[in-house]
């Protein structure tokens, strides 16, 4: 009888810890408006000359180099030069490697693919295989951008 109550307040004490962190997990949106509006804005307009657009991006969506290309850029940060519709950016893009966990990136990256783009139906997400190789890939500026030179342009 005392067990049973002991492990009853145990989870009554437990789990209200657990649920906000599952809820934040899952909620690509409010991940989005707290981590990336700033710079990138609301609707993924970003702001001219200083962070691009993360609207059409759908080409890279739709192609494991594109995928691989974003979640890199996410993980480990980017420092330019890059154009984005003829607009050339050179500033610095965060490294979200110790910021967000692995299902976190793939929520907001889930959000920026799906709702502030309108990838082909059937594409893959951006999924936690992606991130666990791009967390391993290498996080220098000049190998993440070789692999966005290879891809076309946006
Ligand atoms: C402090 C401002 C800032 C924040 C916050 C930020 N970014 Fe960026 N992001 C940039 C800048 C600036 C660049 C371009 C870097 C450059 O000029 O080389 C960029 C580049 C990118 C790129 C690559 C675009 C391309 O065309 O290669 C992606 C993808 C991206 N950001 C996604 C995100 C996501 C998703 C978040 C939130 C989890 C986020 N960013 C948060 C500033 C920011």
């Amino acid at each position: 009888m005392a067990g049973s109550v002991s492990m009853m307040l145990r989870r009554l004490i437990v789990l209200p810890l657990m649920l906000p962190w599952a809820a934040m997990a899952a909620d690509g949106a409010a991940l989005y408006a707290e981590r990336c509006a700033v710079c990138h804005q609301a609707q993924g307009q970003g702001i001219e000359g200083h962070a691009p657009p993360l609207t059409g991006m759908e080409a890279w969506l739709a192609t494991g180099e594109g995928r691989s290309y974003i979640a890199r850029a996410v993980v480990h940060g980017l420092a330019g030069p890059i154009t984005v519709r003829g607009q050339p950016y050179s500033a610095l893009m965060l490294t979200f490697r110790w910021r967000l966990q692995d299902e976190q990136l793939v929520a907001v990256l889930g959000y920026v693919a799906e709702t502030l783009n309108h990838p082909a139906a059937g594409y893959r997400p951006i999924d936690l295989e992606t991130l666990r190789a791009a967390r391993a890939a290498s996080g220098r500026d000049a190998d993440t951008l070789a692999l966005r030179a290879q891809l076309p342009a946006r």
